[in-house]
């Protein structure tokens, strides 16, 4: 049976990291159609300090104590009297809400075994990644072999699974990034790298087929100049307007995260040694708010992750 009390991370009013407090509170009673987690690591997402800040309460209001984080791995420890699918001890991944924690609760259809050989650290670095990559190189760009491919912020922790989905459809991937990262990228299959801080894509780059955009600000005019007429821009780091892209004649659309069960097939390409998985920096669950003072500098390479106590 697990501890009838945990460490875990919360968020009692909207503001900075320090608002990260980690506290002894109840494990989670668990129904009878979920199963209650021991989890070892969580990702620590861009949108979790978004949400935590309160830049995001307009669509998305907390309620208070919160716990951040959506994604984790870790060990089966109770499994609800109606649930088949899983047992205690699987290891186990995926989408679980309030993951900054050292148990939580999760719906069966949105777990799966941890792939082998993988460490809980990488297998809690690839759902929100390599789902939203999914989302938008596969779903939404519906990329092609022999397509030109351009991915903006190729080194994070979306890009670095959008480079790698567009080289398994068989495009000619471009990553742009800062110099620290130009290896990794062409590592990860980009056959050609832009450092960002070095040279504008715009004067290198043209008749693109797909740009897929992980950074926003000003890059989706700059990145429609890079298109060719009829070709298709698709942001996951920001809204657009309804005429988005018309005036340049090219396809400006906006991709979200793709529905959960192709966690299934991610977990065969990494298992196939076809999608590479990258931990960034990891820090004990205690640290927290360094993890978000980290995230929110908006630059680095891999997930980065937090691990929870043995
Ligand atoms: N719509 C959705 O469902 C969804 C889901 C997940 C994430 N997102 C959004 O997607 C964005 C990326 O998320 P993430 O998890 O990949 O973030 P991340 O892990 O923090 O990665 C951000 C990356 O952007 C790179 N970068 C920063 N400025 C750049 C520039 N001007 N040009 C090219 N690269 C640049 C950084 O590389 P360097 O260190 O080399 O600068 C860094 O590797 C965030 O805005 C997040 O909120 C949306």
């Amino acid at each position: 049976m697990p501890k009838n009390t945990m460490q875990v991370i919360r968020v009692h009013d909207y503001g900075g990291p320090e608002k990260l407090v980690l506290e002894q509170a109840p494990v989670p009673q668990v129904p009878s159609d979920q199963v209650l987690i021991h989890l070892k690591a969580a990702g620590v997402n861009p949108v979790d300090w978004k949400f935590r800040s309160g830049s995001a309460k307009q669509f998305m209001p907390l309620t208070f104590p919160w716990t951040p984080g959506l994604e984790g791995a870790g060990i089966v420890e109770v499994a609800g009297a109606d649930v088949k699918a899983f047992k205690k001890g699987d290891e186990v991944y995926g989408l679980v809400s309030g993951a900054y924690a050292e148990y939580a609760l999760a719906k069966t259809n949105e777990i799966f075994p941890k792939p082998a050989g993988l460490t809980f650290e990488e297998a809690a670095a690839i759902p929100i990644g390599a789902l939203t990559a999914w989302g938008a190189v596969i779903d939404t760009a519906k990329v092609e072999a022999g397509q030109h491919v351009l991915v903006h912020g190729a080194a994070g922790g979306v890009g670095l699974y959008a480079v790698q989905l567009a080289r398994w459809k068989g495009a000619h991937v471009t990553g742009t990034t800062s110099a620290s990262n130009l290896e990794f990228v062409r590592s990860l299959g980009a056959e050609q790298v832009i450092d960002y801080q070095a040279a504008r894509f715009e004067t290198v780059l043209h008749a693109m087929d797909v740009v897929i955009d992980m950074v926003g600000g000003d890059l989706p005019e700059r990145s429609w100049q890079v298109l060719r007429p009829g070709g298709v821009y698709v942001t996951v780091a920001g809204r657009l307007a309804a005429d988005a892209g018309k005036a340049q004649n090219v396809k400006a659309l906006s991709a979200g995260r793709a529905p959960v069960e192709n966690l299934k097939r991610i977990s065969e390409l990494i298992e196939a040694r076809q999608l590479k998985v990258v931990v960034g920096k990891v820090f004990p669950l205690a640290e927290a708010a360094q993890a978000h003072e980290l995230s929110q500098t908006g630059h680095g390479r891999g997930r980065i992750i937090l691990r929870m106590g043995d």
